[in-house]
């Protein structure tokens, strides 16, 4: 089959929309036409290199679209099902079993490494180059073949341009909170970055009911998204002193919680030290940057712990319909960060994106598309 794609073909490149062939079904594959698909700035870190997926591929991993097919083998979804794309996992491994798909024991296998289980490659040129995939799908794409495990069915009323981030920036910044940290009702925490990441931490710590929200970042603009969003501080650290600044806030104790988004060292250990006795951070930026840190002093004696939490930590076909579910009750309201794009536009989006004009960009692929209420 025939397919229009935006492919990374060595590092650093732009995405050029090429034609190209998707493979033949396997029977436990599903084919997905593409609405939309948002861009993570992980996708950003990958197309530079940062990561396990070769070149040249076919990148994005917060795909929304349509079954059109499915294979003999598949249970669980139809044809016309509308579907959220995120990542795969195994299912029979002990991690999956116990409900933590995002702590697959095959996590990089399925997800990183441009090609099947089988070895097989979904996508080729139309001389016969093979392309990588990502996430064992890839959502730059008009069309993809995905596995059963990277789906998640979203009700027929919900409009599929909007919500293809919820596979993975929206899905991380909130699972990282509800999954990871687990906040009292009326506790506190610090979000150092007000990205796509980090608001929707903020958004979920709001519904878990923290009662001190403070978001930190560089850009003014994105602290009064932040504000809107319900933060109940924003410090600007290129003015403020974070570390004073909390300590202000919280009346000298500390947060409970700290998320940072950054991945930038010096903020990362800015995100431990304005801890109190006790508190719990969670880097979850994917920068590849390294801290350093003292386990006698700045964990052991003030009983702090960092943790790592990838995609979330939850169960994608559990956690993303109950994120629809709060957006349509107003209390995730993502819609506000996103700015839409047509597919061919690509390469501007992904620079709206890193410049910061944009928080989360998402990319047309079918602009026939209608969601149910306009059809
Ligand atoms: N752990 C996971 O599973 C997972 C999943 C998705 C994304 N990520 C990663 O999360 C990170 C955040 O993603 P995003 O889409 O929100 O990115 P983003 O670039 O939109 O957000 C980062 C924010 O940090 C702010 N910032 C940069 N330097 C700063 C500094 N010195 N002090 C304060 N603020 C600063 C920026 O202004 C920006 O608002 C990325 O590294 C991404 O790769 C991780
Ligand atoms: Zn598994
Ligand atoms: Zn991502």
């Amino acid at each position: 089959m025939e397919i229009k794609a935006a492919v990374v073909n060595s590092i650093g490149e732009d995405y050029q929309l090429e034609d190209l062939v998707l493979a033949e079904m396997q029977p436990d594959e599903v084919l997905v036409k593409m609405v939309a698909s948002g861009m993570c700035m992980s996708d950003e870190t990958l197309k530079n290199g940062g990561g396990t997926v070769p070149f040249p591929n076919v990148l994005g991993h917060e795909g929304s679209g349509i079954i059109e097919k499915v294979g003999n083998v598949v249970k669980g979804f139809k044809p016309g099902d509308q579907v959220v794309l995120s990542y795969a996992y195994c299912g029979s491994c002990p991690n999956c079993r116990t409900g933590r798909p995002a702590a697959c024991d095959d996590w990089g296998k399925l997800n990183g490494i441009g090609v099947r289980e089988d070895g097989s490659y979904t996508f080729h040129k139309e001389d016969g180059t093979p392309v990588n995939n990502l996430y064992g799908h890839s959502s730059f794409t008009t069309h993809s073949l995905v596995h059963e495990s990277n789906l998640i069915k979203v009700d027929q009323d919900v409009d599929l341009r909007l919500i293809g981030p919820l596979g993975c920036g929206f899905l991380t910044g909130s699972g990282t909170v509800v999954n990871g940290l687990k906040p009292e009702s009326g506790s506190s925490i610090a979000v150092f970055g007000t990205g796509a990441v980090g608001l929707a931490a903020m958004m979920a710590a709001k519904i878990e009911g923290c009662s001190t929200i403070i978001a930190v970042d560089i850009h003014d603009s994105r602290l009064e998204v932040a504000k809107n969003l319900g933060a109940t501080h924003i410090i600007n650290s290129k003015n403020e002193d974070p570390i004073e600044k909390i300590k202000e806030i919280t009346n000298g104790i500390g947060v409970k919680y700290s998320v940072d988004t950054t991945g930038v060292p010096p903020v990362m250990n800015t995100a431990l030290t304005v801890l109190a006795t006790g508190g719990v951070m969670a880097p979850v930026a994917i920068s590849g940057k390294s801290i350093e840190l003292n386990p006698t002093t700045d964990l052991i004696l003030v009983n702090k712990s960092i943790i790592g939490v990838l995609m979330g930590d939850g169960i994608p076909q559990l956690s993303i319909p109950q994120l629809v579910k709060f957006y349509k009750e107003g209390r995730f309201p993502f819609d506000e960060l996103v700015k839409f794009y047509n597919f061919k536009d690509i390469n501007q989006a992904a620079k709206d994106s890193i410049s910061g004009e944009v928080i989360k960009p998402i990319l047309i692929m079918d602009e026939t598309y209608k969601p149910l209420e306009s059809r």
